[in-house]
């Protein structure tokens, strides 16, 4: 596939067992094997680096999978105080020192960091502009959010020229980046090193859309192009980031196939279905994959004792260990029950409420959370550790290594979401023989079957309705399931061999990049 006007190097890579070896032209010049896609992705989180959540997780194991497949992946992200915080070997790129951008009525200097990831070859690069960047969080809530990532996507754009990097595909993630295919089709056409790129815009949680207000509309640079920007959302004062990529990229991926759906009925769309429908079979839906080096029991680096399938008295080991870690003393028997999220609205913990101390009254279950967010839902999992001591644990913040102990000490990971574009825990909990307990929306449904004890199938207990009544039968169903051993067994026996690895979840991403642009 030869589709750039400017390749910046004349060797032609093929495939040999996943790697890229290095072939020449024929002899007439032409390319008649394949070669790797170049592509510039975009993300606002990176693990560890810089993370909140999932989009982390994704960013790094997507792309480290998109590198080892011969792909020449660059990664631009900001440098965030807590980059500078991790200690990553990085160096200023020469010919990318000093530069200014003008956003609107703002004027910003920046500079280019790279480095390796942390534990692969992959290149990073940092947008150092610390008006913007070097503050205590990752996200804000001040005025200027939707132009710190403005800027992101623009500087990442601009740097690409610099370096005379034509991508193939422009991967944008989320709001944050979701302004780059509209870029790419106006400010940056005129360049012909964009000529063949096309662009993917990446959902990862539709609810959150970046709306910034329509007096800050100039600092988007569209001049002449403006009349694309969405006229009536102008009119009444707004601009909303994502709507703008899920309008013009190329292709629009969303974390789960069950998602992909959902995003296009109004009960889920949170405003931006009509727009989704319309863009038809432009929107695709695709499982995200888990980074089994990250997260399997048998190779977790974070574990007291490890432990496989077939023997699985280390998970007993971790249980006891996690249990007296946070305190809690539970009888053999007694089901641990796991959490590790954000607390809020979206993950379900509004029907945990109302029905999660019953069950904890009876002494049917222990309970461990990690998370942090909404102060009601804080207060509610620290008002249940204090009724119910020895038997609730809430770990209010953030902890890479807890949460690893959680996935595999607990025997239950609770996850009850209203809505779940695609879920990781429910897919860790999985390989970790933690009886995942979902409902059945997004990724969770497309990603845990509910157990039937007729034929001992089944990997996890799903329920359909967002209502109490129902978690209250799920979580009857599971504890029930507990006390029966064999039953128990044969589930986690089911759990831990599901593989949802980025090795098939990665193929997927480079199919629909074929689609766009050929096939590498
Ligand atoms: P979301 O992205 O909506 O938060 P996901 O299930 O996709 O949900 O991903 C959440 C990721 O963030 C997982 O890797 C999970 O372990 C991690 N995580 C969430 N909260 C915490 C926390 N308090 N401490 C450590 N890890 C956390
Ligand atoms: C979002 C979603 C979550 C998904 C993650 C990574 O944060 O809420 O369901 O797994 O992105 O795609």
């Amino acid at each position: 596939m030869l589709i750039d006007a400017r390749p910046p190097t004349a060797e032609v890579y093929t495939r040999h067992h996943n790697r890229p070896t290095v072939t020449s032209p024929t002899a007439n010049g032409s390319y008649n094997r394949a070669m790797p896609y170049r592509i510039l992705f975009i993300t606002a989180e990176y693990a560890p680096l810089a993370k909140t959540g999932g989009l982390a997780d994704v960013s790094t194991a997507l792309t480290r999978y998109l590198y080892r497949g011969g792909h020449d992946v660059r990664v631009f992200m900001p440098y965030y105080r807590q980059v500078a915080a991790a200690g990553l070997a990085l160096w200023p790129v020469e010919f990318l020192q000093d530069l200014e951008m003008t956003v609107g009525e703002h004027r910003y200097r920046y500079r280019v960091l790279t480095g390796a990831a942390p534990g692969a070859d992959l290149q990073l690069y940092f947008i150092d502009c610390p008006e913007l960047y070097d503050r205590p969080g990752i996200y804000g809530e001040t005025a200027d959010e939707a132009r710190r990532f403005l800027l992101l996507t623009r500087a990442a754009l601009e740097c690409a020229q610099r370096m005379a990097f034509a991508p193939h595909i422009l991967h944008c993630n989320d709001w944050h980046a979701a302004f780059g295919p509209l870029l790419l089709k106006t400010s940056y056409a005129w360049d012909q090193l964009f000529a063949a790129t096309r662009s993917v815009l990446t959902i990862h949680n539709v609810a959150y859309q970046g709306v910034f207000g329509a007096e800050h509309a100039d600092e988007l640079g569209l001049d002449d192009a403006s009349w694309l920007l969405h006229q009536q959302d102008l009119a009444e004062g707004r601009v909303n980031s994502l709507l703008h990529g899920i309008l013009y990229a190329d292709l629009v991926t969303t974390v789960s196939p069950g998602y992909a759906r959902e995003i296009c009925t109004p009960e889920y769309g949170a405003g931006l279905d009509s727009f989704l429908r319309a863009r038809g079979e432009r929107v695709v839906g695709i499982l995200n994959g888990v980074d089994y080096e990250e997260w399997d029991p048998s190779t977790d680096r974070y574990l007291p004792v490890r432990f496989s399938p077939d023997d699985l008295t280390g998970k007993t080991a971790v249980r006891r260990a996690l249990s007296a870690r946070v305190g809690i003393a539970i009888p053999d028997g007694v089901a641990l029950i796991g959490m590790i999220s954000r607390l809020v609205g979206q993950k379900g913990i509004d029907l945990i409420i109302p029905v999660l101390p019953e069950f904890l009254r009876r002494g049917d279950c222990a309970l461990v959370v990690l998370g942090t967010g909404e102060a009601r839902y804080e207060d509610f999992f620290a008002g249940l550790a204090l009724e119910f001591p020895g038997q609730v644990a809430f770990h209010r913040g953030y902890s890479e290594e807890l949460a690893h102990w959680i996935e595999a000490g607990a025997d239950m990971f609770l996850m009850p979401s209203q809505y779940e574009p695609c879920g990781l825990n429910q897919m860790y909990s999985l390989r970790y023989g933690t009886a995942p307990i979902v409902r059945r929306t997004g990724g969770l449904a497309d990603s845990v079957v509910h157990y039937s004890r007729d034929d001992g199938t089944g990997t996890g207990v799903v329920f359909d309705h967002y209502e109490v009544a129902s978690l209250r039968w799920a979580l009857d169903y599971a504890i029930r399931l507990y006390r029966e051993p064999a039953q128990w067994a044969r589930l986690v026996a089911n759990a831990m061999r599901q593989d949802y690895s980025w090795t098939q979840q990665g193929a997927c991403y480079l199919e629909q990049y074929a689609r766009l642009v050929g096939p590498s």
